[in-house]
Parts: C-alpha cells; sequence; structure tokens
C-alpha cells in the first residue's frame, strides 16, 4: 500500500493534537450544557469556558476578560475591522491595511472603502516587510484603524508591529494585528506587540477547524458585528461553541508550555529542509525575509519550473501549496509575491513548504528527494 504524502502544509492547518482532542471529547459527549444555564449542566459548561479564556490568554499575555471567542480567524478579523470601525466617531474614517495582509482582512476593509472609508493600502520590500516609515508618513489626523499582520502566511515574514504600536498609540489610533500564522511558532506577547487588538486561530495550532479568538485590550472601544444575545462581553452573540472553545484552550496550553521546544523543532526542520533542497536543486532562491521570518515556512523559487507542476509531480508523495490555501485554486500570481515585486518567473516557480511540530527529520529528508527529482524531470523537459 502506498504510504500517505508527506505533509509540508502546516500553514493551511494543523491536525488536531490527541491530548487536545481528549479535552474537548466529554463536551461532546456527556457534557452537553449551555454555558448561559444557570443549572449545574450550564455552570460546567460556563466553567469549562472560563478555564479555556485564561489559557488563551495566558499564551499571548492577556486578562482573560479581554479575549472574546470567535467561530474562526475570519470572523476575528471582521470583527476587529468592522467592529472597531463601527465604534468611531463620524469624523475619523481612515484605515491603514497592509497590502499583503490575509482576504480576511484585506475583505472587511475594502467593505469599508465601499462605505466611504478611506483605506491607505501599504507597499511591501522585496522581503514582504513593511517600512515603518511607510506607515509613519501614512498616519492622518483621522487615522482611526491601522491592520498589519505578525506574520504573513505565505512567505513568512515577520512584520514590525511593535515599531507601528509605537507610531500609533501616540495618536489614540486603534492597532490590529492578524496572528493567525505567528502564535505557537514563536512569541506572541501582546504588551510586546503594543497591539490593541490582536487575532488568533484555533486551527493553525493544533486545536479544530472553527475556532477562533480576538483579543481586545482592555478599554478599545469596540461594537459588535452580529447582534442577539450578551454572550463574549457582548462582542459576539451566540451560545458558544463549547468543545471547540475547550481545545483552543487546551491548544494553548500545550503551546505555552512548550514554546522555546516547539519553535526550536520547527526551525530545524525547515532549516534542513532548506539544506537539502539547496544541496540537489541549483538556483533554488528564497523568498520572504531570511531572518525575519517564521520559524517553520521556507518559501522558494525553483529555477525553470512552475511550482505548480512541480507539486503536482510530487503529489503522491509529497501535499505542498503554491501558496495560501485560499488562493491554490486560480491560476494567477500570487498577490503576496506580486507586492514584493517578483517577476512571473520567479513567482511562478514559487512553493510554499511549512513544517510542524510533527515533522520528523526523516519525512523532511524523502520530501526533499522527492522534491529534488521530480524537480531534475520537469527541468529536463
Ligand atoms: C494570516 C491568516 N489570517 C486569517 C486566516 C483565516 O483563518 P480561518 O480560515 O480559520 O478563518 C488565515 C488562514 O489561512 C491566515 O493565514
Amino acid at each position: 500500500m502506498m504510504s500517505a504524502p508527506i505533509y509540508l502544509d502546516f500553514n493551511a492547518t494543523t491536525p488536531v493534537d490527541p491530548e487536545v482532542l481528549e479535552a474537548m471529547l466529554p463536551w461532546l459527549r456527556e457534557q452537553h450544557g449551555n454555558p448561559s444555564s444557570t443549572h449545574e449542566y450550564g455552570r460546567r459548561a460556563a466553567d469549562a469556558v472560563a478555564t479555556a479564556r485564561a489559557q488563551v490568554a495566558h499564551l499571548i499575555g492577556a486578562q482573560p476578560r479581554e479575549i472574546v471567542f470567535t467561530g474562526c480567524a475570519t470572523e476575528a478579523n471582521n470583527l476587529a475591522l468592522l467592529g472597531g470601525a463601527r465604534a468611531m466617531p463620524a469624523h475619523r474614517r481612515h484605515l491603514i491595511v497592509s497590502a499583503i495582509e490575509h482576504p480576511a482582512v484585506m475583505g472587511p476593509a475594502m467593505a469599508l472603502r465601499d462605505q466611504g472609508w478611506d483605506v491607505t493600502v501599504l507597499p511591501v520590500d522585496t522581503f514582504g516587510r513593511v517600512r515603518v516609515e511607510d506607515v509613519a508618513s501614512a498616519l492622518r489626523p483621522d487615522t482611526a484603524l491601522v491592520s498589519i499582520m505578525h506574520a504573513n502566511n505565505e512567505v513568512g515574514t515577520l512584520q514590525p508591529v511593535s515599531e507601528t504600536a509605537e507610531l500609533t498609540r501616540a495618536r489614540g489610533i486603534v492597532l490590529h494585528s492578524d496572528a493567525a500564522q505567528s502564535a505557537a511558532k514563536i512569541a506572541v506577547h501582546v504588551d510586546d506587540l503594543g497591539v490593541d487588538l490582536l487575532t488568533l486561530a484555533g486551527h493553525k495550532f493544533h486545536a479544530p477547524k472553527g475556532v477562533g479568538a480576538l483579543y481586545v485590550r482592555r478599554g478599545t472601544q469596540l461594537r459588535p458585528i452580529l447582534y442577539g444575545p450578551d454572550q463574549e462581553h457582548g462582542l459576539r452573540p451566540g451560545t458558544e461553541n463549547v468543545a471547540a472553545i475547550v481545545a483552543i484552550g487546551a491548544a494553548a496550553a500545550i503551546v505555552a508550555s512548550r514554546l522555546p521546544k516547539i519553535s526550536a523543532h520547527l526551525r530545524a526542520m525547515r532549516d534542513r529542509l532548506h539544506a537539502r533542497l539547496a544541496a540537489g536543486v541549483s538556483g533554488l532562491q528564497i523568498n520572504g525575509h531570511p531572518e525575519q521570518r517564521l520559524p517553520n515556512t521556507l518559501h522558494v523559487s525553483f529555477p525553470g519550473v512552475s511550482g505548480r507542476d512541480l507539486l503536482a509531480e510530487a503529489a503522491d508523495s509529497v501535499a505542498a501549496s503554491v501558496g495560501s490555501a485560499c488562493h491554490s485554486a486560480s491560476d494567477a500570481v500570487s498577490g503576496v509575491l506580486a507586492a514584493m515585486g517578483f517577476d512571473t518567473v520567479r513567482a511562478t516557480g514559487a512553493v510554499r513548504l511549512s513544517v510542524g511540530r510533527t515533522t520528523t527529520a526523516e519525512e523532511v529528508d524523502r520530501a526533499a528527494a522527492t522534491l529534488v527529482s521530480a524537480w531534475g524531470r520537469l527541468y529536463a523537459n
């Protein structure tokens, strides 16, 4: 029997950790209470949600009451931008985002533009990094919100969030950062970053899909984008998905207890993969910032072939993407690479390989050998 392809797409999603699954199962089986009910069943569910809130808060150095659970990171980003915008006075209608934001930020930003907001889209350098000087010169008296992701999902480049906070804080501008990719791979601490709002995605760190969280710094003005009962401090109505919330809490607790080890393992596997590929593929180019980047992400351009064809050729043995999972069905050059100023050849040859905490050295070696020989076959033709 053929073995399953080696999974190198951890930036798209991660498998549920067995410990996380164990933690959530009782909340799908015997524990069925609604956290808003005042009886025993409800109280148990409310306690479980409170524990998860504390676990997620602890991971990012926040207070439990500053965590709002959402249905996904996309929802958390929408709440940050649309809910933040709704709380602003009418004379502040300027939003700043970077050109490499995920569609979950770019979408609500463009919706605000349709509603009459002025939106500045900041360019990035060839490493995919926003320049702090560009943030400084984009700020205006009517700037209400700035949203700059912590780490880019395609190339992994880390953004100057704390430097941006120094600019926004002094002017009373709300700063949001989408940390869906960085949390659980590197330290994400809300006070070190200086953010007012921060997005987390459970399924990027071994909780199931369909649960996220928005950190809301105490005192930050935010309005809900859904209306109903007053769960989640009145910011996210709807009966809580207790099992998924328990899961993101358990996943956060695992990361909080082992982050240095996790980061070191990701880096070792990523660098091993890079070394093996570079040895077999002459002219392989690394994309994104060489140092200021996620420890698990290897975004490379293979010379003379298309990344899509390469992954198709290796598909029996390796599962990876040419860019973000949201775009992998389309043939267009990634907007992130276009913003980085890549020519079509380099962009076409690009592949995003992302390792995870379950990735082994043996898998890396096998995947690298497969990709090198697939490249050799395509390059020769
Ligand atoms: C940076 C970033 N933000 C937001 C999201 C959206 O996450 P979800 O699909 O869980 O809403 C993703 C997932 O791909 C992401 O990489």
